[in-house]
This record gives C-alpha cells, structure tokens and sequence, in this order.
C-alpha cells in the first residue's frame, strides 16, 4: 500500500526519537511491500524559531492531507519563558484540534522483561494491561476565557474548564466501544464531588451506558484514581478520561512500565488522519546524546500502521520486534542500560526483518 506520512520531529529528542520512528517504519515498508512517502515539517519552539509561530498553517495543511502524522516532542527551556507570546506547547495544541484528533489512545501494558524497571513491586504489575482514552481537544486545555487580567493591581489568571455533551459523549461512547473489544470493563475518571462539568460527564457516562449492556462500568473520582493507579493497577482495563485528568494520570501509569520512554500514543478524530506521539516530553538535557529511548516513538508507529493504515501484521510485528529487542536485553539508559538510541533501533529493525522471514540480517552470525 502506499501512504503520506508527515514526520514532526519537533524539538529536544523528537528528532531523535521520530529519527528510529521512520527507521522503522521504513524497514516495514521493505519487508512488506509498502510504499510510505515522509514529508518532514517544524513545529514546536522549531517552528517558533523559522518561522515566528508555533505551527504554520502550510504544516497543519500538509498534515490535513496526509494519512498519518507522526510527532516527536515539543518544548525546552529556550522557550519557556512565562513571559513568551508564543510557546512551542500550543503548536501542539492548535494540531490537535485542527486535525479533530479528540480521543487520545495510551495503551499501558509492562514488559514482562522490564518488571525490574519499575520501582513498584513485581507482584503488583502482574496482569496490568490498560488502555487509557483521553478526551484531547476540549477542557481546561481549550476553554475560554483564558488569560490575565489587571485588577486594582494585582495579575489575575483565568483557565476555564468546559466541556459540552457532545464532547463528553463521543469520547465516552468510543471508551465503552474498546472496552466491549477487550476485557468488558470501563472505568469513568472525573471530580464529580467539586465540578460541574465532571457532573455533566458523569450523567453522560450513564446515558451511554445502556447501549453497551456487556460492559461493567464504575465511575472512580480523580484523586482515588490516582490511589488505585498504584495500588491495583490490574484491575484496570479502560479508563476515560477528560483531558487534564488523562495528561496527568498517564504520565503515572508509566511508572507501572517502567519508564516513560516506553509509552505510545495515538489520537484519533472522527476521520482524518491520525496523530501519533510518544507520551514523554523533549527532555531537552539529553537531546542528541543517544540516550534517548526511541521504544514510545516506534510503538506510536506501530499504532499509526494499525489505526491509519489498518496494517495489522506489520503493527504486531513492531510489536513483537520490540517485545524481542527488550527480552534479549536491549535496555536504553532510562532502564538500566547502555544501548543508544541507535543501538536500540538496529536491534528493533533487525528484529522485525526476522520476524517477516524474508530478510537476512548482517548481524545474524555477530
Ligand atoms: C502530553 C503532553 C502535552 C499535553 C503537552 C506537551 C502540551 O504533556 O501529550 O501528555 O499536556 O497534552
Ligand atoms: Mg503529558
């Protein structure tokens, strides 16, 4: 199949990272007969840099036109001023939302390989394997008012969280939807006991509900979820979320797989391409030094091949090249080992030629 790939490296080690990405995906291409065509385009402080905005709208066009889109990180301390107009993290934001990409997929399932990496105890990672679905282009990320105001001499700032029902609804219906494809089980995340749109949120849940009769469903408040995150993460098999809630919720859930290196992400709209990141940010301090651990970048590729492109195969074979590279020892630094993220990604692209059968590895004999 052919398909347009835009590749957003964006900033610190989203080069890096979308770098293996596109390795990766190119040694798909070869085993399986594909052909994808990579577009690259700025976005993030990049962006800032070449062109004064965060995300052009000749990016956001290309990025319209493709079939999938792939981004690294954005952000870093040359543009973090409190002060700046312009910061590399609403580039990110206005893609999101002028793609409609409103249901953010995090799938958090530990290694068996990597038990040791977590700092939780073994016995508790047993059995975890959650789907987290995060509501992306509304709340407090989007709502207005939002800003400063001067009053009698103080600075006020202004966020506003704000969610209508269809928002809500679309992106619950989609959480019970995977939730009757997996294990049956949908946990709703919200404040319900302090916030009104949580309380909209939570009478949404239950319009949906009748429609999946097959799915059980609880609804746990945000500061029990976290709690429970650590406790039981195995009794988690959905979880939907508002945005915020997700952002923060997912940054602990990778604690369970041990580092945040590992995790994928795919956001997804109604139809249009899909947008595919790593979850880490662009940790800036160890931007181009190696250590950077590509494993999130190539998962989100192997999303991309399931959800843009419907490829099934090659997505697990991704899968099962990462799940090899990390049983045979493959560790970046930020698991306790001294690959680099080179070294890393040779182990994976090698791994999925194996898996396909047709190609000959020159590392077969060292
Ligand atoms: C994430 C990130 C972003 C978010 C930032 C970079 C805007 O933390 O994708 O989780 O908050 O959504
Ligand atoms: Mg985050």
């Amino acid at each position: 199949m052919k398909a347009n790939i835009v590749v957003l490296p964006g900033d610190g080690v989203g080069p890096d990272v979308t770098a293996a990405a596109v390795e990766v995906l190119e040694a798909v291409a070869r085993e399986y007969g594909h052909a994808f065509a990579f577009a690259e385009h700025s976005i993030g402080g990049r962006s800032i840099d070449e062109h004064g905005t965060a995300l052009t709208q000749e990016c956001l066009d290309a990025c319209r036109a493709s079939d999938a889109v792939l981004l690294g990180a954005v952000g870093g301390p040359m543009w973090e001023s409190p002060k700046s107009a312009v910061r590399p993290e609403q580039g990110l934001l206005a893609l999101r939302k002028g793609l409609g990409v409103f249901a953010n997929l995090r799938p958090v399932k530990p290694f068996a390989a990597l038990s040791e990496a977590s700092p939780l105890k073994p016995e508790l990672l047993r059995g975890v394997d959650m789907l987290v679905v995060r509501e992306l282009t509304g709340g407090i990320y989007f709502g207005r008012p939002k800003g400063r105001v001067h009053e009698r001499g103080r600075v006020r700032a202004v966020d506003t969280m704000q969610y209508d029902e269809v928002e809500i609804e679309r992106i619950v219906r989609l959480g019970f939807r995977l939730a009757s494809q997996r294990r049956n089980k949908l946990t709703s995340v919200d404040k319900a006991n302090v916030l009104e749109t949580s309380r909209l949120w939570r009478e949404t849940v239950e319009g949906v509900r009748p429609e999946f009769p097959g799915v059980a469903l609880e609804h746990l408040l945000v500061d029990s979820a976290a709690m429970q995150l650590i406790l039981t993460p195995s009794r988690f098999d959905v979880i939907v979320t508002e945005n915020m809630f997700g952002d923060i919720l997912t940054d602990e859930a990778a604690v369970l797989a041990g580092s945040i290196g590992l995790l994928p992400s795919a956001s997804l709209g109604e139809s249009g391409p899909g947008l595919y990141e790593p979850i880490h940010g662009s940790a800036p301090d160890i931007a181009g030094t190696g250590k950077a651990n590509p494993v999130g970048a190539i998962l989100s590729a192997a999303m991309l091949l399931r959800y843009s492109l419907g490829l099934e195969a090659e997505a697990s074979a991704v899968e099962s090249a990462v799940s090899a590279a990390l049983a045979g020892g493959d560790r970046t630094s930020d698991i306790g080992g001294t690959r680099t993220t080179k070294e890393m990604t040779n182990s994976i692209v090698d791994r999925v030629g194996r898996l396909t059968g047709t190609h000959i590895s020159v590392k077969e004999n060292s």
